[in-house]
């Protein structure tokens, strides 16, 4: 008795005579495809060439117009890839100076060119599918497995398949469609893999003592002395409105962002300070009765003004605006992932997945009666990064 016949394989149609395994042995790729089908109990009803003679002008223009299509995979991919590297770019450019309609246009530019690739490049996969591969009619009985898993012969006739309709598809002989289509998914590759990479470009310790630093933001005077003003968000870059204690009801909170003297009048430097992400500060006024119950943070108990405090508007968990404060309850809530901080507890976390407090900026009033801030803060604000050790 042969193995074959020791352990048949799950759902084998009777009455078909099986090879011995020397037979099987000898059996070419057709034969196999042939035994499987038919151990299968599967018929082929039709099972057509799409190309039975070779090398027609239209079998040639029908590959041309698939290459043409992987060739403008790889174009829109290189595209993106260009774009996503090209620093020119993708730093901030004021309104008004003449590069910001470019500027503008960078992340329109990377959604078009990546979009494009990729869709390009499902295309042209479709098209070599409907014009290259037999579209086969094949009809089979349902069989139920009887739970002994495959037999030789059975995986030895499932290769001979797979290799056959690899065979029949014509993608070995066809070197235009498959350089192609190399070209396209490996450059469309390559600019995923840039995606995440070319946020290293810029290295964000270059400077310990810079503003750009991550440990800094652009809260952190220039050179010693420098009034640091709160300015208050109008939406016009150009409207420089400072913010007075009186300016601001209890209960209220406003987003405020800095302004030096030195950017008076400078377009670029007033608009790009909307552009820092971590810029962004909310400043609150409590009510007095909420002012009594406040907790401050060991080492900043002199950070607020009176009833006024000024934390971070970046979320402490993946940095998020937490842009929305509940004066009844004193909460501050991050709408991405629900955190909440407690206003009167130095903003530490309450509730969701943040585990630090927002940063605390330190304010005062100078003596034109002008909100400042006393320095930048003294922790990184958002979220966690690697060399962070608080
Ligand atoms: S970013 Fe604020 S809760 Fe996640």
């Amino acid at each position: 008795m042969t193995s074959m016949e020791e352990h048949p394989g799950a759902g084998r149609e009777p009455g078909v005579p099986q090879p011995s395994e020397a037979e099987l042995a000898e059996m070419d790729r057709d034969q196999l495809v042939k035994l499987g089908t038919k151990l299968d109990g599967v018929e082929l009803v039709d099972y057509p060439d799409p190309w039975p003679v070779k090398g027609t002008r239209a079998e040639k223009r029908a590959e041309r117009v698939v290459a043409l299509w992987f060739t403008i995979a790889a174009l829109a991919g290189l595209g993106f890839l260009v774009t996503i590297c090209w620093p020119e770019w993708w730093e901030y450019k004021a309104p008004d100076t003449g590069e910001y309609e470019k500027y503008a246009l960078y992340t329109p530019v990377l959604g078009f060119t990546l979009g494009l690739s990729i869709l390009a490049l499902g295309i042209g996969v479709l098209l070599y599918t409907k014009r290259f591969i037999p579209n086969e009619l094949a009809v089979q009985e349902r069989h139920d497995g009887d739970g002994k898993g495959s037999a030789e012969i059975d995986r030895k006739t499932i290769v001979a398949q797979l290799a056959d309709a690899g065979n029949r598809s014509t993608i070995g002989r066809r070197s235009l469609v498959k350089r192609t289509a190399g070209l396209g998914a490996g450059v469309m590759g390559l600019g995923l893999v840039a995606l995440p990479v070319a946020s290293f470009i810029k290295n964000p310790w270059a400077d310990p003592e810079s503003k750009d630093n991550l440990a800094h933001t652009p809260w952190k005077p220039e050179h010693p002395g420098e009034t640091v003003y709160l300015r208050r968000y109008t939406g016009k870059s150009d409207e420089v409105v400072l913010l007075r204690p009186e300016d601001l009801d209890a209960g209220a909170m406003e987003t405020v962002y800095p302004f030096r003297e030195s950017e008076r009048g400078d377009h670029e430097a007033l608009a790009a300070v909307f552009m820092r992400a971590d810029a962004p500060v909310m400043l609150i006024r409590l009510r007095p009765e909420d002012a009594q119950r406040v907790v401050k943070r060991a080492g900043q108990e002199d950070f607020n003004f009176g009833d006024y405090y000024a934390y971070t508007k970046i979320c402490s968990h993946v940095g998020c605006p937490t842009s929305l404060y509940e004066q009844r309850t004193n909460r501050i809530l991050c709408p991405c992932h629900q955190s909440q901080f407690d206003a009167l507890h130095y903003a530490k976390p309450i509730f969701g997945p943040a585990t630090r407090a927002l940063a605390q900026l330190p304010i005062t009033v100078n003596d034109e009666g002008y909100f400042v801030a006393r320095g930048d803060f003294i922790e990184p604000v958002g979220p966690a990064y690697w060399e962070r050790k608080s």
